[in-house]
Parts: C-alpha cells; structure tokens; sequence
C-alpha cells in the first residue's frame, strides 16, 4: 500500500464516520502561539476548538493529515524511525466520542481487511498507570481503556500500564489541552512474536497514540478540568507505510527510497547514517522554506539552517558534489507536489534558499574543518566552539557531532555565554538596535537595516530633533521601529516621512563607514547611544556624504552595520503600520519593496 492510499484510506475511514476532513495547517505555528516554532502534531492548530471553540466546519467531529516539525529528536535522525518532518494522520472528538469510541475505531481501522488489515496478532497496547498517590492532582489509573482494549480481543499480557512520562500527552507549548493516552505498537521484526509485551523491545514500534484530553494545563502549572472530554490521536504515516510496505525502516518506503537513491547517484562514498540525515533534513528544510522561512540565525530560520547545514556535512562525509542540496529537494518535490502544492508553487524559492545556504556555508566550511582538527585532542571550550560558530558558521550540533566522532565532548555552557556575551557586545555596539557581527545578515535585513537608518532621520527632519530611537527589531519581512513622539502621526506627516524617505533613494546616496572614538562620533553630529561602554572605537555609518563633505550626511549613526553600499538598491519604502508602543513611544512598521 502506497504513502498515497493510506493517506486516503485513513481520511476515508474517518469521513465515513461523520468526521470532517481539515486540511493541514502550516508548519509555522499561527502568530498567537508564541510557545512553540512548529507544528508538533495534528492537535496544535485545532488548540482553540480543543478548549471549547466552535470548529468552523460546525462539526464536532474532525480528522486531517497534517506536516510536522519535530526537532527534539534530531539526534535521533538516521535510526529506522526518528524523522524532524512528518506527517501526522489524526482524529479528533470535541466533546463527541471519547475512550470507547476513539479505542475501537482505532482497532476496527488498524485491523480490518477492508483497512489496513494489520496481523492483530503482532498489535500491543500501553495505557495510563495512574499517579502515585502521593502527588496532588491525582489522575487514576486508566483500567477503563485496559477493558476496553480486552473486550477487542487484545490479551492481558500484551497491554502493559506506563506512567506520565509514556502515557501522558501535553500540552504541545508551555499550557494548554493534554491528558492521559493510550498507544499501539507493532511488531516489525520477522522473528517470532513474543506473547508478552516489553515495551523496551525496539522491534515493537509505537504506531498510533489516542490521547483522551480532559485536562487544561495553565500558566501557574495547575491543571483544571477542560470545558469537554475530548479525543486527540496521532499517527505517523511514515511508520504505518513501513509496515504496509513490509520494511524495517522508513527510508525506504516511497517517499523515502526515490531521495536516498539520488543522493546515492552524487555521492562518492556510502555511508547510511549520513544518506538518511541528508534525506530527512533536505525534505524537512524544502518544506519549511515553502511555508516562508529563510535560512538565519534566529528562531524558525535558525533551525532551518541547521538542518541544512548538517546536512551539507554529511555530504562531505559521503563526498557528494558541491550544490546537491537543490538536486535533493526536486526529488522531494515530485513526490509530494499532489499532496503539499506549496512545495511545488515555491519550488524555485525552495531552490534559490538551499543554494545560497549552500554556496554561503561551502565557503566556510573546509577551513572550519580544518581549524577543528587543529583543535587539540581535548575537550572543546566555550571560546573555541564560539569562534566556529562565528568564524566558520557551525551551529553548535555541528561542532558536536564532529567532538563526538572523535571522542571529545563540547563544553556548551561555555558556548552559550560567550553567545550571550558576543550578542550582548554587538547590541551595545550597534545602540541596542541590529544584531552586528552575526556574520549573515541577508540581503532583505541588510537593506532593511539601511532603510531604518533613513527612516529615522527622516522622523528627526519631519517631527523634529527630539526623536530618538527606542528599539528596533528587523525580520526579512518588514523593519520596525519605535521611537520618541508624543502623539499618532497624521496621514500628512506619514506621507512626508514616505516621500523624504524615497527621495533619499532615488538620490542613490553613498554609504560610508568609519571607525572613531565615541566623542569623536558624538562631535560629528552622530546619533546613538552614548552613555553605553563602546570601547576604544565605534563605527559610524554615514549615508549621503563622508564625514569630509562640506554639508552634513542626510544620516550619521552609531551602528554594527552592516548596510547597503547605495540607497538606490532599497526599492520602494512604504510605512505599513503606524501605532502606540507605549506612553510617549510610537511604533512603524515599514517595508521595501
Ligand atoms: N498529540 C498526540 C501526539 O502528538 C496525539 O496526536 O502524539
């Protein structure tokens, strides 16, 4: 059975028993769940309806296929199971059916012909122990699914009862729905199978998890009483395919094989741990960018990068060409066009993301290499992994995995506080606005970046001198800037910030950098924060004349950079988003495009 038939057959199943079929949501989590980066299962974007909401299909029955990212097992990835991207074949009950009904529709659909038929014989269950109790907020232990399971058919000796760290689920962020649950497992080996069930034995692989969510987590780690007994299950359809298609591991079920045998063809070398990772992080990767993620080094795009860069190591390991990535993503492409559109839509984006990432971290990476293995044969330090980091471009996992093959360890602690420190530095450096130094700011946050700058003289030329800059934050997307100013500014004055703004780009004026004292700066006119500890120097970034011209720059700021060479490369400057920050604070949002 293909990847493709259980898909349908599973939504089928559920269809067929009043269930409506959502379509799956974005990897990226939507703005109001700031707890986590991705979608980690099924359940998360249907959180709302989980907690009492009206799900607008007005049923309150539902079932989707939904694109995950799970990264918490990344060092897991190359085993027979362990994925970052999957998907997650789900049905939910809100405050419909609940231990009875989700328990048998589960065994009718894993075990009937007319489904997946699976040998019942090879099926084992896990049910909730119960809380010690000793501990407050006690849950019992779930005899009731036990039974129910029993009267199915499923023997005493192959339902065993795990506590909350196997038979707990949730919340998928910090809050939220969660409750007890209940998992399947398979026998995947072709030994025989043991009449009792050891949930340690690896050859039983956990299929399906029916989580029974009666329990809302809130902030202050209490749990109260969700406003319905709902029903979440998950399912992984990779997994399942391997069973149906009689394989050990899942690189090779369909939409697996057609990757691994092409980064087979570009490699030199064979090595299957590093075949599976590249295969796992360049589909993972594909699907993040169609979702609208680049590569950077902060949040979802920092994983991203990750992901696409241990991928390019591995494919030294194995000696594949230079610029593969986008070879690997096409395959992964023409498999999943029908079911995912977006990969097929973004394809060319896809490709431009992962060849940059690519011809970027290629340029750094042997002579990171080469500076590793000039390390000596102790442990890694703090400063050491951070001038990898910084110098050489490894994300921290790198420098491990490489630590690890030869029997070093990484002092991360260390790494991280010389991260804070460096951030720390740079932010003062660049008057607590722009990550300076972090050496890959992308075209997009570059221009943005300069366009800031002439954002915020052209407030000081409009509104008047007294406008400073209290904060600023730049996504690829969009610039935003908060600043001194005592009222909402009017249609008229948003119009001439606009204006000044583009004539300042059309005029294509120079930018220029000098490094000087900060009282030298100051004298010059340059704004910035002054009181900070700089240092001996600071940068000064001047756009429209050099500090020699006769008349003064349109902008001179105290800054990290880096920025454009020209304001003619910005195109159009638009504010998109004018607001209150706080007392006496606005706040601009503003694009180029
Ligand atoms: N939320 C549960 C899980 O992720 C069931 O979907 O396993």
């Amino acid at each position: 059975m293909t990847s493709n038939e259980v898909r349908e057959k599973y939504l089928n199943f559920f269809r067929e028993r009043g269930h409506a079929i959502v379509p799956s949501a974005s990897l990226l989590p939507n703005e109001t769940d700031p707890t986590v980066l991705f979608t980690t299962a099924g359940m998360h974007p249907l959180v709302p309806y989980l907690l009492g909401e009206k799900h607008p299909s007005g049923s309150n029955r539902l079932a989707s296929v939904q694109k995950c990212i799970r990264t918490a097992d990344i060092d897991e990835v190359g085993d027979a199971s362990h994925l970052t991207f999957f998907e997650m074949l789900g049905n939910w009950s809100l405050g419909d059916y609940f231990k009875k009904g989700a328990i048998e529709m589960s065994w009718e659909f894993l075990t009937d012909k007319k489904w997946l038929g699976l040998d019942k014989n090879k099926l084992a269950i896990s049910v909730f122990e119960g809380d010690p109790s000793t501990s407050s907020g006690q849950v019992p232990r779930d005899e009731e699914s036990a039974k129910i399971w029993q009267s199915l058919g499923v023997p005493k000796e192959r339902i065993v009862y795990l506590g909350r760290e196997d038979n707990w689920w949730g919340p998928a962020g910090e809050t939220g729905p969660c409750g007890p649950d209940t998992e399947m497992f398979y026998w995947t080996s072709d030994e025989s199978v043991p009449e009792k069930f050891n949930p340690s034995d690896e050859r039983w692989v956990e299929i399906w998890n029916d989580v029974f969510m009666e329990y809302n987590k809130k902030e202050d780690g209490a749990y109260e009483f969700l406003s319905q007994k709902n029903v979440d299950t998950g399912m992984g359809l990779a997994r399942v395919a391997m069973i149906m298609q009689s394989k050990n591991n899942v690189y090779e079920i369909d939409v697996f094989k057609p990757v691994v045998d092409r980064i087979t063809e570009l490699a030199q070398k064979n090595d299957l741990k590093s075949k599976r990772i590249i295969a796992d992080h360049i589909k993972a990767a594909s699907f993040i960018i169609a979702d609208g993620v680049v590569p950077s080094n902060t949040g979802q795009g920092y994983v991203l990068r990750r992901l696409i860069r241990r991928a390019i190591r591995h494919g030294k390991l194995i000696d594949m060409e230079n610029n593969f990535t986008d070879k690997i993503a096409k395959v992964v492409i023409g498999i999943y066009k029908n079911a995912y559109p977006e990969v097929e839509q973004n394809k060319e984006k896809i490709f431009d993301e992962l060849k940059s990432e690519e011809e970027k971290f290629n340029k750094t990476l042997e002579r990171g290499l080469r500076e590793f293995s000039r390390l000596s044969d102790k442990d890694i330090n703090g400063k050491d992994a951070f001038n990898l980091y910084q110098t050489y471009g490894f994300p921290i996992e790198i420098t491990e995995e490489l630590a690890k093959e030869k029997g070093m360890k990484v002092n991360k602690k260390a790494f991280y506080k010389e991260l804070e420190h460096h951030q720390k530095l740079s932010r003062t450096a660049s008057a607590g606005m722009f990550k300076g130094g972090l050496a890959d700011s992308t075209e997009e946050t570059t221009k943005l970046h300069t366009a800031t700058h002439l954002l915020l003289a052209a407030l000081r030329r409009i509104l008047g001198k007294y406008v400073e800059q209290k904060g600023s934050n730049i996504t690829e997307k969009r610039l935003r800037l908060d600043f001194v100013h005592p009222e909402k500014l009017t249609d008229d004055e948003k119009q001439k910030i606009e204006d000044l703004v583009n004539q300042k780009i059309k005029e294509d004026l120079s930018i220029s950098c000098e490094e000087m004292t900060p009282e030298e700066a100051k004298k010059q006119g340059a704004i910035g924060v002054f009181e900070s500890k700089y240092g001996d120097k600071v940068k000064v970034y001047s756009i429209g004349n050099s500090s020699t011209g006769s008349e003064p720059p349109f902008s001179r700021e105290i800054c990290g950079g880096p920025h454009v060479e020209n304001t003619g490369v910005l195109g159009k400057f638009k504010i998109t988003k004018e607001e209150a920050s706080s007392a006496g604070i606005r706040r601009v949002k503003a694009v180029v495009v």
